[in-house]
């Protein structure tokens, strides 16, 4: 007698001899209107910010030379400019940052508020003039379309126990001063209100913590700027930052938190807040260092049953192929349903910058094969698109009602095969021998970066190409309704 699971096993082997491993698309499910794609300024930006082609690689669709490459530009539209914590004077105590040697001198970020002694941002406690490559590139960003997020990876050293902005003695303490609470808040509620007044910026929301449950990179001999908090201290703290946001008059940038380093950090977070404090935020930001693991659909029915959007809002990793990129991006698609993804640091060591960089010696290299695969969803996936169901672990779709254009893009990792994608349950499923147009990228060290091609057509309601192993597509087909 033959089971289900050989009938089915038949059927799929007779489908697969015609080629016919489909993606049949689910209309119907929509996982909401994306935001947009971006990169956290910081460290690159503070080394290269001064350099304008950079920010029309980044924040433009435009064909841009740089450094002898013509590249595709990514058309992010979402920049993260972060509130440094260091600085080198002595306060009215004495007292001076306790800098570790284990700091990475690039990593240092000018902080804006030097002493404890004013808190009203014109006196001689503030200095505005510092941090200027950030805040150029923060304005290129801007001036191309980018929206804004102000967020924090220290509060600034004086207002810490230890007087170290890399974090805690123990590293895995609170290291915000008690009743240096509100002063985190109004640090950065300052920065955002000198930034609509000065700078042309309004950041449309502010996140006050960075991985804060994190024990493991932040401490005493840390390389970069962190700090953990609690999540009762983030509960008290989230609150200040509303009130000084709109003490300010900046009652329409949001809060977002909190910034925890994994999937399931960040629901236990959430479920950790005040109820004060889940009603403050606005949007829950996590960061994608779990990669393959974790549970992406826990924390989306959790902060979706809350009423919440969340932001994938910083993933990087150390594979140049783009592989592991185009991995998780899909499994944050299909699982944790963001409305915006962040790359961490577009210019970084081998690995993990799109372009390779040394922001200590302020020197560029290889554009890396993983800033094609990127390209592949932030040129096509555009903020105003929805989010569909895409019926398959290896396919994103996207939707624009207003050009009725469906963005699908899907990443072969078998073997060389073809795939065929099924639009039968949309209303209108564009029309039959219709161009398909198409881009390809090889995952990889080498082969074709985001090529165009005008080769596919749709033969009924489907289509379908012939992908290489480890290549990544993008389509997209008019003349379709939901
Ligand atoms: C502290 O600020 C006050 C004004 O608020 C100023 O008169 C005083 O000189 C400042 N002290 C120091 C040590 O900066
Ligand atoms: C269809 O192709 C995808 C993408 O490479 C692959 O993950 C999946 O295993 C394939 N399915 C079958 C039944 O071969
Ligand atoms: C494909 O066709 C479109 C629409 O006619 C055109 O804009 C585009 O330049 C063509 N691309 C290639 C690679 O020929």
């Amino acid at each position: 007698m033959r089971s289900h699971t050989t009938l089915l096993a038949l059927a799929l082997a007779a489908r697969l001899a015609l080629g016919q491993n489909t993606t049949t698309f689910v209309p119907s499910t929509n996982f909401g209107t994306w935001e947009g794609w971006g990169t956290s300024l910081a460290w690159w930006a503070k080394a290269f910010g001064n350099q304008a082609a950079l920010a029309d690689v980044f924040f433009t669709l435009n064909t841009v030379t740089f450094n002898g490459h013509t590249l595709p530009g990514l058309g992010l539209n979402i920049v993260r400019y972060n509130a440094g914590a260091t600085s080198k004077n002595v306060d009215p105590d004495g007292d001076s940052i306790q800098l570790p040697s284990t700091m990475i001198p690039s990593r240092e970020m000018d902080t804006f508020w030097l002493n404890w002694n004013n808190t009203d941002p014109t006196s001689t406690s503030w200095t505005w003039t510092v941090d200027a490559n950030q805040r150029n590139m923060l304005t290129l960003a801007v001036a191309r379309g980018a929206i804004a997020e102000l967020f924090s990876n220290s509060p600034v050293w004086w207002m810490t126990y230890n007087l170290n902005p890399a974090g805690s003695t123990d590293g895995s303490s609170d290291n915000l001063e008690s009743w240096n609470y509100d002063q985190h808040a109004i640090y950065l509620a300052n920065i955002a209100a000198r930034a609509k007044q000065s700078w042309g910026v309004t950041f449309a929301s502010v996140e006050a913590f960075n991985e804060p449950s994190a024990t493991y990179w932040v401490g005493p001999s840390g390389t970069q700027e962190g700090c953990h908090f609690d999540v009762s201290t983030m509960s008290t703290v989230i609150p200040l930052l509303r009130t000084e946001l709109n003490s300010r008059g900046l009652t329409s940038t949001i809060v977002s938190s909190s910034d925890e380093e994994t999937y399931d950090l960040a629901t236990s977070t959430f479920n950790g807040l005040s109820s004060t404090a889940k009603s403050t935020i606005a949007r829950v930001n996590v960061h994608g260092y779990q990669y393959g693991g974790g549970r992406r659909d826990t924390l989306y029915s959790t902060v979706h049953a809350a009423g919440k959007k969340i932001w994938n809002s910083e993933y990087g990793e150390g594979d140049a192929t783009g592989a592991q990129l185009a991995s998780n991006l899909i499994l944050d698609f299909v699982w944790l349903h963001p409305t915006a993804w962040v790359y961490w640091q577009v210019l970084d060591v081998q690995g993990w910058g799109l372009i390779a960089a040394d922001n200590d010696a302020v020197t560029t290299g290889a554009v890396a094969q993983k800033y094609f695969v990127l390209a592949q969803f932030t040129r096509h996936i555009r903020p105003g698109m929805t989010i569909l169901n895409s019926g398959s672990a290896w396919t994103v779709a996207a939707y624009d009602s207003s050009a009725q254009k469906l963005v699908i893009v899907a990443v072969n990792t078998a073997a060389a095969q073809t795939l065929a994608f099924d639009l039968s349950a949309f209303s209108k499923p564009g029309t039959s021998g219709a161009l398909v147009q198409r881009w390809a990228t090889q995952i990889g060290s080498s082969g074709n970066q985001y090529v165009a091609f005008n080769d596919t057509f749709l033969s009924g309601s489907k289509f379908s190409t012939s992908f290489g192993q480890n290549v990544i597509m993008t389509f997209e087909v008019t003349g379709v309704a939901l």
